[in-house]
């Protein structure tokens, strides 16, 4: 029987490709160009499964049609730039990567606390500059993380790992919110109150981190009146997806002190990042870094071809999305 053909939308870690190479014939993007609308819509003709990532964008009118495809296997936990709905519909089965991410994500939440409190970026890039003239008593004045107040705004895998990380690690206080119960179990030897709203984390928290879907409801989630009851002390972290942030609020929250700092791994338009965000020091940037270590994004990639595996043995799905 013929291998089932499969393209790989970017590149990937090379024992990942060897291992698609090796298993399927497999296209793979030697370039790691992204590519565009009409290119996703002429994979999904000519594949019988297709593997991108969050730079690759698949709408409900790329599945109109009777595409060949009969799975999407996300490189990534996230799936938000996936019509889901229109892919089931379609009869296409899709797939992502969850837990193997979790450690990476939640280490870069922590990096990003950890920059915008003790003004890390603030002062690598005066260093870089030449215009670090010695220490003084006064000089890119922080605040400590121990004592203070972390709110989670959806208490997943992600969360609780960021959450165990502040409180074990830094000693910090957890509140957080989550639309349905968190098992116990899964919040062992962690001392976290669940709070009734997001208003009420925003309010609570001296750091508010988010660790929840893009995209439907979710987008935009953050305005300009939770930047508010983050209020002047407060820091806001975001390490899930750009759009959850209304963009144009938090940078004019910034502008006039509203609140006191951010940090940000992810953005509403990526790799756009808006001008002024740029030229605010009290913000951390990152460029989407979550999953960024060679552990991780091996992992995520076996984890995508576990997925076709299973599915083209006619196995169910170790990691079905929808
Ligand atoms: C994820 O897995 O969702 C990361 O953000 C990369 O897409």
């Amino acid at each position: 029987m013929a291998k089932p053909k499969i393209l790989i939308t970017r590149g990937w870690p090379a024992e990942c490709e060897a291992r698609a190479a090796r298993d399927y014939d497999a296209t793979l993007n030697a370039d790691d160009a992204p590519l565009d609308t009409d290119q996703m819509r002429a994979a999904l003709a000519d594949y019988d499964a297709v593997c991108p990532t969050v730079t690759d964008a698949l709408p409900a009118d790329l599945f109109e049609g009777s595409p060949r495809a009969w799975i999407i296997g996300n490189f990534g936990v996230g799936y938000n730039h996936i019509d889901v709905a229109a892919a089931k519909a379609a009869g296409i089965a899709v797939s992502n990567t969850p837990g193997v991410l979790t450690d990476c994500t939640a280490d870069i939440a922590l990096t990003l606390m950890l920059m915008i409190a003790r003004r890390a970026g603030e002062g690598e890039r005066m260093v870089r500059a030449g215009a670090w003239h010695g220490w003084t008593p006064t000089q890119l004045i922080g605040t400590k993380l121990s004592g203070k107040t972390l709110g989670i705004v959806g208490m997943g895998r992600i969360g609780i790992a960021t959450a165990r990380r502040a409180q074990h690690g830094f000693g910090m206080k957890v509140v957080y919110y989550n639309r349905s119960e968190v098992a116990a179990e899964r919040l062992q030897g962690l001392d976290a109150t669940r709070l009734p709203s997001i208003d009420a984390v925003c309010e609570a928290a001296d750091m508010v981190s988010l660790h929840l879907p893009g995209g439907g409801e979710n987008s935009g989630m953050i305005d300009a009146a939770r930047l508010d009851l983050i209020g002047p002390e407060g820091f806001l972290i975001n390490t899930a997806r750009g759009d959850v942030v209304d963009e144009a609020a938090l940078t004019a929250a910034l502008e006039a002190g509203r609140i006191r700092g951010a940090g940000l791994d992810v953005f509403a338009k990526e790799p756009h990042v808006p001008d002024a965000l740029r030229h605010l020091d009290n913000v951390v940037l990152l460029p989407h870094l979550g999953s960024a270590t060679a552990e991780t994004r091996a992992a995520m990639g076996h984890m995508v071809l576990d997925n076709l595996d299973a599915f083209f043995a006619g196995k169910p799905l170790p990691n079905p999305v929808g």
